[in-house]
């Protein structure tokens, strides 16, 4: 066995017995992953253990010789825990820590500036991630300043992909010296960086960053200008600002000029509907998914700006959610010009209603000289305002044949819901307001990822009820699978892998 994924909370195990049970573990284990354990469990696992019965100068060899890659999560990220993991795990390439503290943690069970300095004690580490989760408590980490960042930028020039969520106390100095200091990376991923500033990016041309994946949440001081320098990383491929609310349209206008850009989420930004009508490229775009959930200023023209004069038509992943003036009407420019959208999320919008239901159902693809129903696989209509008894005809079958992932509010509803449970029972029907499948790659909005068994219904009409189908369907079938797996962050890859 090589890789081992558990996904439970370790922490309901008898705590000497858990430590001793790993020296059983395979020799060969170069990934591990558990879903909660204690900080407390990880030093007792990773501590020199004395074998029964021996002297204390008999130390058993340690446990997880061959680990490469590490990811937990755990009540509180510690200093001690940090010098345990570095120093005992000889191999270390990647490690993932996540933390959500129920109280705030004292000293002694806290990461600090000297945690940072023990981080890398083989010299092997290329990517790190270390998560504060607020999920309990507005809590980060206090007591890491730009000292700790220069320390750990000291001793990780070889890093190729940073996450750090909740790295308040940290400012321009801390953030610019890793970009300086890390010549090789690649993925940069800030979360609540509340002192960052555009300064960081200031002189993005004097390093020599090639930098592909750039993800800035929650950072409120930035500005279009940061995005400006930032957009000279022609190889871009995903940029994130979520919530990042002083991003606008001259940040989109830099945006458009990357030629290789698949994902762009704008989640509560200030663009507009002109920033949009920028990334009109024509049929060349690359672009595949465009999130503008709660961009307050976006109107029911929004649509329309992005498809504009057959533009965006690669574009697969559209969420428009909780946009208060999105109309039936941008829907019905979605169904009028055939965009093969895959995953459509509107949820918490009050006037998207039946009407965009029956729009969508009722969209036919050209493909070849062959029609079949929407190409949709994913359709989120959580709390939508005008969906009614109506609507719920149109999510039967025949219609959305590709449909597996189906949010809508089963207040009002039970018994339609019910019964299109029935209708579909493949369909994964999400009605208390679930997110629908997440990317993989995103791992601060889910510690958890489950992974679903998936039938398509499609595949199952095909071999069942409808000989008339051939093999073309079941290819389109598949146009959803993920390409965004090359971003995976870890938590969110799931597949245990036995020898
Ligand atoms: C970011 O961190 C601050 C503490 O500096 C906290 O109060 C705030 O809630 C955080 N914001 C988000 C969106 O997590
Ligand atoms: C959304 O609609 C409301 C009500 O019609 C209007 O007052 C508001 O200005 C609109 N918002 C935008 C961004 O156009
Ligand atoms: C299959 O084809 C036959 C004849 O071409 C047609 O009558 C029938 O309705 C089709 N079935 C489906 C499910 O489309």
């Amino acid at each position: 066995m090589q890789e081992l994924v558990l996904l439970f909370d370790a922490s309901i195990f008898r705590r000497p017995d858990f430590a001793r049970v790993w020296s059983l573990a395979s020799a060969k284990l170069t990934y591990l992953q558990i879903g909660y354990i204690t900080q407390l469990m990880v030093i007792e696992v990773l501590s020199p253990t004395v074998a029964p019965n021996q002297s204390p100068s008999h130390i058993l060899p340690h446990v997880f010789p061959n680990i490469h890659k590490l990811c937990l999560s755990v009540d509180y990220i510690s200093n001690t825990m940090i010098n345990i993991i570095s120093n005992a795990l000889i191999h270390l390439t990647h490690l993932e820590l996540r933390d959500q503290p129920i109280i705030e943690p004292g000293i002694a069970f806290d990461l600090t500036d000297e945690g940072l300095q023990l981080i890398n004690q083989h010299g092997r580490l290329k990517h790190l991630s270390l998560i504060r989760s607020q999920e309990f408590n507005p809590t980060f980490f206090r007591r890491v300043t730009d000292q700790g960042i220069l320390f750990m930028a000291d001793c990780c020039t070889n890093m190729e992909s940073i996450c750090l969520a909740g790295f308040c106390q940290v400012t321009d100095t801390g953030f610019k010296t890793l970009l300086h200091a890390c010549t090789n990376l690649y993925k940069l991923n800030i979360f609540n960086g509340t002192r960052m500033t555009d300064l960081v990016f200031h002189d993005m041309h004097a390093t020599s960053l090639s930098l592909t994946l750039v993800s800035l949440r929650c950072c409120n001081l930035l500005t279009n200008s940061a995005v400006l320098q930032l957009a000279l990383n022609m190889d871009l491929n995903v940029l994130d600002f979520r919530d990042s609310r002083k991003i606008g349209d001259k940040a989109l206008h830099a945006i458009s000029k990357l030629p290789k850009l698949r994902t762009l989420l704008l989640d509560g930004t200030d663009v507009t509907d002109l920033g949009l009508s920028y990334l009109q490229k024509g049929t060349q775009s690359s672009l595949h998914k465009l999130s503008i959930r709660g961009c307050k200023r976006l109107t029911c023209k929004c649509v329309s700006s992005i498809f504009n004069s057959g533009s965006n038509r690669g574009l697969r992943e559209l969420d428009l959610s909780n946009l208060p003036n999105l109309t039936n009407g941008g829907v019905l420019f979605l169904a009028k010009n055939r965009i093969p959208l895959v995953d459509l999320r509107m949820r918490q919008c009050p006037l998207i209603g039946d009407t965009s239901v029956m729009a969508l159902a009722s969209m036919t693809m050209a493909d070849g000289d062959r029609w079949h129903g929407s190409s949709l696989r994913s359709l989120d209509l959580y709390n939508c305002g005008g969906i009614s008894k109506l609507a719920f005809q149109w999510l039967k079958k025949p219609y959305f044949p590709g449909l597996r992932w189906l949010g809508v509010a089963a207040s009002m509803n039970h018994e339609l819901v019910d019964s299109l449970a029935l209708n579909r029972p493949f369909l994964n029907l999400m009605t208390r307001g679930e997110e629908l499948r997440t990317d993989k790659w995103d791992n601060l909005d889910d510690i958890y990822m489950h992974d679903y068994e998936e039938v398509d219904e499609l595949e199952q009409w095909i071999f069942q009820e409808d000989e008339n189908m051939t093999d073309d369907d079941l290819d389109d079938a598949d146009v959803n699978d993920d390409d965004d797996d090359d971003y995976a962050d870890g938590y969110g890859d799931v597949e245990a892998e036995y020898e």
